[in-house]
């Protein structure tokens, strides 16, 4: 499985720094909703989904946390603490984010509007989806 980590180019010079993100050209799909995720209490995991379409971009745009992608056969944790640093996460991926520090804040871009009807939420409908089910 296949880590698809971005680094984005910061636009630094004495006044801090910028980074910014276009579609097709710093991030490969159309980005139609973009939203965030901060304050998140201690201990808790977010995320627990596949999606059937939508793809995304994760960054942790301020503080840290870990995301751990699934796809039905393997998982690997990616840790996410730099501002310039993003992880591909592909349709048919199950994800789940953890460990945000206090100061977190994961910053989403998604290829998709919300549609609850895109999501699974259920890991054994999850693994029967990619193929992968008892
Ligand atoms: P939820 O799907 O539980 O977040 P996650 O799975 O990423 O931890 O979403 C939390 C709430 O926010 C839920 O009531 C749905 C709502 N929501 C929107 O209204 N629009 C969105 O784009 C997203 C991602 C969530």
């Amino acid at each position: 499985m296949q880590i698809v980590k971005y680094v984005f180019q910061p636009h630094g010079d004495e006044r801090g720094q910028l980074v910014a993100l276009e579609e097709f050209k710093d991030i490969p799909f159309r980005i139609k909703r973009v939203y965030y995720m901060y304050d998140t209490a201690d201990g808790f995991v977010r995320g627990k989904h596949a999606h059937k379409k939508l793809e995304q971009i994760l960054v942790c745009i301020h503080g840290s946390c870990k995301i751990l992608l699934d796809n039905g056969t393997e998982k690997k944790i990616v840790p996410l603490e730099k501002p310039y640093e993003g992880v591909y996460v592909a349709s048919g991926m199950w994800r789940e984010m953890y460990d945000f520090s206090e100061d977190a804040v994961l910053l989403v871009l998604a290829s998709e509007l919300y549609d609850e009807s895109d999501y699974i939420r259920d890991y054994d409908e999850f693994l029967i989806s990619v193929g992968a089910g008892k």
